[in-house]
């Protein structure tokens, strides 16, 4: 024992270690474990040792789930799903208030466990995970009590499938099992292979608090476990984890009906600002990277800094990484632990070992025995470097310098991804500014690393779609109202028709594409016969052309802003009401009616589809703003020419994309009729481009163009169109087969799939955020 002169003399930290003995009781008095299945657990079978990544030791042998088990849960959470469905609100309210009470009380046991088997600090495992897991079931507490007030008519989707990764896992679990639950869903989750423990111990608290049997349902395993709880009988599929494997499993559920969310990886920017607080940017840096050994989907593992500061920022970071310790996970003054696993740790080193092979220069960052990195980072790292393109999820960031403010957007886009950013300055101005340049899903303006069951969280690009947490959250578990669906018409089958066939005078009479704000014939020249017109035959060239146009038309149209938006939308009511009798002749008198309310609809809308301003936590304000995607591809509706066609395109312009329109294959004619209407209403060019010809081979080029971010289908052909967009990890809404000239065919509903929230955190106040108060 030290003696306390002797501690003034070094002023060591002696060490505090968390007691662990209630945990390895616990271990030892269940021995091996077998799967959560209907209530109760299974015997275990061909078992697979899970590790203390600290030590290296066995903690417990686990069960590899086989095809046998998964349809087991599946079929148990089949069958508790209607009664569950049918409890009221507040019955389900009453589970969920329960789960967070017991969470709460064994906040301590949870949090040894998570980090015996994670290799986290104690400290965040204690006092960030743990509670916000407890945060989140009383947020969805919430949720399940207020579900038939606040989303009239919406009912649950049935069973969900959940897989989810090793970096939080119990945090994972209630992000994705609180909200299905409070939705009325029942659950089979497979938690990562490297860290179920914290999951069947949830398991057991599932059981405590008298859960239906087969509401939550717990099968262990790893990948393989996976794809087969992916490709089984379930209505939805909720995954977190690697881009590679969110590709893999939107193909494996291309066509087949079932819901999709993914929140994949992330290479965030975290961007100072020349007038950012150094020191408290310094410490986003540690709180967002190294604090989790980098094991963080969200981690801004890229820094940003401007060069006239960046010195200074280095002296200051330095100074401050080789301050942490590094070391034993329970130990209360841990900053960074143990990463999850050798081979992750293999991972994050041949990373690294393959950037600075490439030029880049490593501080820090060494490999230590066992699964210990320190923290480091990469420095003097060109754009093309791939430590600079990677993921790593390890303690090691990049660092690299801008001058001007478009230079770090530029390079904070500069990546596939789009989770999460961080932006550090002192001017609310520049700040607001940036976050609104930047494209990712969640922004931290001068903080880091904050969540919040109440606050959206999830991505844009290869970071995924879908959110978790608040009412976006919740919608993803919700199936919408039932609308009364009318059977789309199959397209009649297109044969081309050569250059030049037909009289001159019929050639010249041939509507055109429209693309970028101008007539266009088609690339190749080439038409087809329908409703006794030659339509043009659009080909991938014009479908590249019409994308590169609404991407030229995105700037004009986003700068318009909402109110000059509503404008033109009203003038296209306008016009087309002047020539109402003209597009009657194409539709009938009601369709054209039909249109011109669906302009005014979505005109009134476009000023009122807006963020909120939500409540998260003391000292924030939390934003939640919902965006554009970008660049739409969209298949209208095949029996509706122009109903169909507006009540889609509209409210994607309203929100401010600009679309690469399909029309209708069967009654193409009133769509490319509109252009007239379009030119005369003061549709800037390139908002609207109307491509024609055969419709589902046209999507699928949408759909697989790196440029588009967002795609729209109606019709039969949902699998290979969403196959096509599994590549690039993007967004296919199924729209539903409305009756076009029905109300229902319009509604927020409709603007909710044209956009998705940007969550921007910004604390506030001359007090340490956090203390809830701002008076003096
Ligand atoms: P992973 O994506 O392979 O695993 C995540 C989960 O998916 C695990 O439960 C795994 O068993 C399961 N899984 C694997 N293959 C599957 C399949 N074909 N179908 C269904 N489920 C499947 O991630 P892994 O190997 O653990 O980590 C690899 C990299 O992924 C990391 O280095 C990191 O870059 C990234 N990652 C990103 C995370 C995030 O939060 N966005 C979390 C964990 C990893």
């Amino acid at each position: 024992m030290p003696s306390v002169s002797g501690i003034m003399e070094t002023m060591e930290y002696g060490p505090s270690v968390e007691d662990a003995g209630a945990v390895r009781a616990w271990l030892a008095a269940r021995g091996d474990f077998g799967h959560f299945i209907g209530g109760a657990f299974t015997a275990p079978v061909g078992p697979f040792a899970v590790i203390d990544p600290a030590s290296g030791a066995v903690l417990a042998q686990v069960s590899q789930g086989s095809a046998d088990d998964v349809a087991r849960a599946v079929r148990a959470a089949r069958k508790a799903q209607p009664k569950w469905a049918a409890l009221s609100g507040h019955e389900r309210a009453r589970f969920l208030y329960a789960i967070a009470r017991v969470i709460q009380k064994r906040e301590r046991f949870l949090s040894v466990l998570e980090t015996l088997n994670n290799g986290k600090p104690i400290r965040e495992s204690r006092d960030i995970d743990v509670p916000l897991v407890v945060r989140h079931f009383y947020h969805h507490a919430g949720w399940a009590e207020l579900r038939d007030s606040e989303f009239p008519g919406h009912t649950s989707l049935g069973v969900c499938a959940q897989v989810i990764p090793w970096n939080f896992p119990l945090l994972m679990l209630a992000w994705k099992i609180a909200p299905a639950l409070a939705a009325g869903n029942t659950v089979v989750l497979k938690p990562a292979e490297f860290t179920p423990l914290t999951a069947l111990a949830f398991a057991e608290i599932c059981a405590e608090v008298g859960l239906p049997a087969g509401v939550v349902n717990i099968v262990t395993g790893d990948g393989e476990t996976g794809e087969l709880l992916v490709s089984a009988d379930v209505d939805k599929v909720a995954f977190t984890g690697s881009t590679e494997v969110g590709r893999a499993i939107a193909r494996a559920t291309a066509g087949s009906a079932k819901r999709l969310t993914l929140e994949l990886g992330g290479k965030s920017p975290f961007i100072v600002m020349p007038d950012a607080d150094l020191d408290a940017a310094v410490e986003g840096v540690v709180d967002l990277i190294w604090f989790n050994q980098g094991q963080v989907c969200c981690a801004g593992s890229r820094i940003l800094v401007a060069e006239s500061v960046s010195a200074r920022f280095e002296r200051l970071l330095c100074a401050r990484m080789e301050r942490l310790r590094v070391g034993a996970p329970l130990d209360k003054s841990t900053d960074v632990g143990a990463i999850v696993h050798p081979i992750q740790k293999a991972r994050i080193l041949s990373i690294c070992d393959r950037a600075v092979a490439a030029g880049a220069e490593l501080v820090g960052g060494a490999a230590e025995e066992g699964c210990f990195i320190a923290p480091g980072y990469l420095r003097n790292i060109a754009p093309a470097n791939p430590g600079m393109s990677e993921e790593i999820f390890g303690p090691i960031a990049t660092l690299s310098t801008f001058r001007t403010p478009d230079e770090a957007a530029d390079l904070a886009n500069n990546t596939r991804y789009g989770l999460a950013a961080s932006i550090w300055s002192e001017s609310a101005t520049v700040a607001t500014d940036m976050a609104a340049r930047v494209r990712a899903g969640v922004v931290w303006v001068n903080c880091a690393n904050i969540f919040d069951a109440a606050a959206p969280f999830g991505g844009v690009r290869e970071s995924g779609y879908g959110r978790e947490g608040g009412r976006a959250g919740m919608l993803d578990y919700l199936a919408a109202p039932k609308v009364r669906e009318k059977r789309d018409p199959a397209p009649k089958p297109i044969s081309a028709l050569p250059e030049g066939y037909g009289t001159p005078g019929q050639i010249d009479r041939t509507p055109k594409l429209y693309i970028g704000g101008a007539q266009k014939r088609p690339d190749g020249g080439a038409s087809y016969q329908a409703q006794g017109a030659l339509i043009p035959l659009g080909s991938r060239k014009d479908i590249r052309n019409a994308v590169e146009a609404a991407h030229a038309g995105r700037a004009k149209w986003l700068g318009l802003g909402a109110h000059g938006r509503a404008q033109v939308l009203y003038f296209i009511a306008e016009n087309l009401s002047q020539r109402h009798r003209e597009f009657a002749a194409l539709t009938s008198e009601s369709e054209v009616d039909t249109a011109i309310r669906r302009c005014f609809f979505y005109a009134g809308f476009a000023d009122k589809f807006d963020g909120t301003t939500i409540a998260a936590r003391p000292g924030h304000l939390v934003h939640v703003q919902p965006e554009p995607h970008g660049v739409m591809g969209i298949a209208c509706p095949n029996g509706s020419g122009l109903a169909g066609f507006l009540s889609l395109v509209l409210p994607a312009i309203a929100v401010g994309n600009t679309v690469v329109a399909v029309a209708s294959q069967s009654n193409p004619l009133a769509a490319l009729m509109l252009y007239q209407v379009l030119d005369t209403s003061d549709v800037p060019g390139g908002v609207v481009n109307i491509v024609t010809g055969a419709r589902d081979p046209l999507i699928a080029e949408l759909a697989a163009h790196d440029d588009v971010q967002a795609i729209w289908y109606s019709g039969a052909g949902l699998e290979a169109v969403q196959m096509a967009a599994a590549e690039t990890v993007k967004p296919v809404w199924a729209v539903p087969a409305h009756d076009w000239q029905r109300e229902a065919a319009q509604g927020r509903a409709f603007l909710r799939h044209a956009s998705r929230d940007k969550t921007i955190w910004l604390p506030y106040g001359a007090l340490p955020a956090g203390t809830g108060s701002t008076s003096y």
